[in-house]
């Protein structure tokens, strides 16, 4: 399913993705910048199969997810996957796919609304992913909204000939930060 549009500050909003974005998507992966600790560097990154997944996003009811934009334009995407309804659990994940925008609270600004999304409107109880160790920028983007280590798993990411350990993270809805 996609989620609603949330107006953020800083120009930053989060809206219901468009087959348009699914298409950005592809030459966003791709960057070095982009994939240093994200996700595989090959796969289908045609057309007809982002086609495929805006529609099977669409219908699902075990994930939610968001075009991230920025000023008006869609710069990213947000969401949180796997939801289990009893558990009432969820793993979530970011991508800011406009590297050229990196540093400006962007991330830190989607995961509050996300994550204040996931309290106030879907009741989950606990939401969790994990990160690159040495991705600060996600870290602390998810820190900021609550997110806590709950273990670090040695050497199980491997990008460009390295092994980097993993943070896990989760949150709760009392560890949402009042002021945020
Ligand atoms: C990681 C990512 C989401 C951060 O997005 P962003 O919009 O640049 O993040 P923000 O500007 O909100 O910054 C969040 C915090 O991280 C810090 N930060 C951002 N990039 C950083 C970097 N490269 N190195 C160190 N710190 C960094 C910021 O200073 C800020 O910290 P602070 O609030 O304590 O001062 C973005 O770089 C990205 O999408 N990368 C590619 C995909 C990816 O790695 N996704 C996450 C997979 S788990």
């Amino acid at each position: 399913m996609f989620g609603p549009t949330l107006a953020g500050r800083n120009g930053v909003s989060l809206i219901p993705p468009t087959l348009e974005h699914y298409k950005l998507r592809t030459s966003w992966v791709v960057a070095p910048e982009v994939g240093r600790f994200w996700g595989p560097r090959f796969g289908e990154l045609t057309e007809e199969r982002q086609e495929k997944r805006f529609k099977d996003t669409a219908e699902s009811n075990t994930e939610i997810e968001w075009s991230i934009a920025y000023e008006g334009e869609p710069v990213g995407y947000t969401g949180i996957f796997g939801i289990d309804w009893v558990r009432r659990d969820g793993e979530s994940g970011i991508i800011i796919g406009r590297h050229d925008l990196y540093g400006r609270g962007i991330a830190s600004e989607a995961v509050r609304l996300r994550t204040d999304f996931a309290w106030k409107e879907l009741r989950l109880h606990r939401v969790h992913n994990w990160i690159a160790h040495a991705n600060r920028g996600s870290r602390r983007a998810n820190e900021k909204s609550g997110y806590k280590q709950m273990g670090l798993q040695p050497r199980t990411f491997f990008r460009s000939g390295e092994w980097y350990d993993e943070w896990l993270g989760e949150a709760f809805p009392h560890t949402f930060p009042e002021k945020a």
